[in-house]
């Protein structure tokens, strides 16, 4: 039926179903195609074969996605991360110096910080998401990588969670939400909040030697055109960047250079077509060695930029 319906990897997918499905691992159903299943077990694949048909992804299906050879657990609030962004792995890596601190905008399962710091045992990092729910899945993905003590997670918008607030006041504690307590919280228990601080500095000081952000960038009009598996299953918030897709780019560049240590800087992830408006937003801000960074395919897909202290702008 998959490959009546034309789904390139047909026969992959329906076994790796079928093993899920029995709770079978990739060798087992390999050395025991043949022997007959239960009508419990036969029902449970036919569902989920159907929940394929309907577009769903594998990776959707079974709960979790491989990125940078580690296994991502997801939930609907999180993006599946995809293979093209671990180039922004690749120079993070890189870029940061010994000890260094990273900051992970729209952190969604963790992917990228996670990775960075498995790669990194000497760099500590903050990740922020506006969705509380995708930063339990990116906590769990934390603790499964051992890397919870090493990554703070904090819910807002962009930046937000990281400053006091424009009137003077104290950013609202229960919006903080920490590694090590994530990484604690049971697979499908509740979320646990901290009600102190626990930042080692007060907010609205801290520095950051790297920046890096996979933000939503795709046209509200054309996240209507994508494939059924990506419009229908990856969470709209994960997508939509605004009638021009560069919403996010406007306030990361606007912003960055207060978070940035001197000589800092930030890698943000773009799409395909978004080489020269994204670099023309760092370059407006102030920063330098404004660099595109082409994937394999040749693609435009990464932005890197330097904190030029006295030259780089934020916003008022
Ligand atoms: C394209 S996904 C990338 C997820 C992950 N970093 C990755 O590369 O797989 C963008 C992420 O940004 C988050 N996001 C969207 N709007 C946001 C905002 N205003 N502030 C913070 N995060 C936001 C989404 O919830 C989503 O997790």
């Amino acid at each position: 039926m998959l490959v009546r319906l034309g789904f390139d990897s047909a026969a992959l997918d329906a076994k790796r179903l079928t093993a899920f499905a029995l709770g079978l691992s990739d060798l087992e159903i390999a050395t025991r195609e043949g022997e007959p299943v239960d009508e419990t077990g036969a029902q449970r694949v036919a569902e989920l074969l159907q929940r394929r048909l309907t577009g769903e992804s594998v990776a959707r299906i079974v709960g979790e996605r491989e990125f940078y050879g580690l296994a991502f657990g997801l939930n609907a609030a999180t993006l599946e991360p995809r293979p093209e962004t671990e180039m922004l792995v690749d120079l993070g890596i890189a870029a940061l110096p010994a000890g260094g601190r990273l900051l992970d905008l729209g952190t969604g399962t963790g992917a990228i910080a996670i990775a960075v710091l498995v790669n990194r045992p000497d760099v500590t990092a903050v990740a922020t998401d506006l969705s509380v729910e995708a930063l339990e899945a990116a906590g769990r993905n934390a603790a499964r990588h051992g890397v919870a003590e090493r990554l703070e997670f904090l819910q807002g918008s962009w930046f937000e969670p990281l400053t006091t607030s424009r009137f003077g006041g104290e950013v609202d504690p229960q919006a903080r939400v920490r590694g090590p307590l994530l990484g604690e919280v049971p697979v499908k228990g509740p979320l646990t909040r901290p009600t102190a601080d626990l930042s080692p500095k007060g907010r609205g000081e801290e520095r950051f030697d790297l920046i890096v952000s996979n933000p939503p960038y795709i046209t509200s009009a054309v996240v209507e055109t994508l494939a059924p598996e990506v419009r229908d299953f990856d969470p709209r918030l994960a997508l939509d960047a605004g009638p021009d897709g560069l919403t996010p780019y406007r306030i990361i560049a606007a912003e960055a250079a207060r978070y940035l240590t001197p000589g800092g800087r930030v890698l943000v992830e773009i799409g395909y077509d978004q080489g020269a408006a994204v670099t023309a937003l760092f370059v407006a801000a102030g920063f330098g060695d404004v660099a595109v960074h082409r994937d394999l395919a040749g693609l435009d897909r990464v932005i890197s930029a330097h904190h030029i202290e006295g030259t780089t702008r934020t916003a008022q």
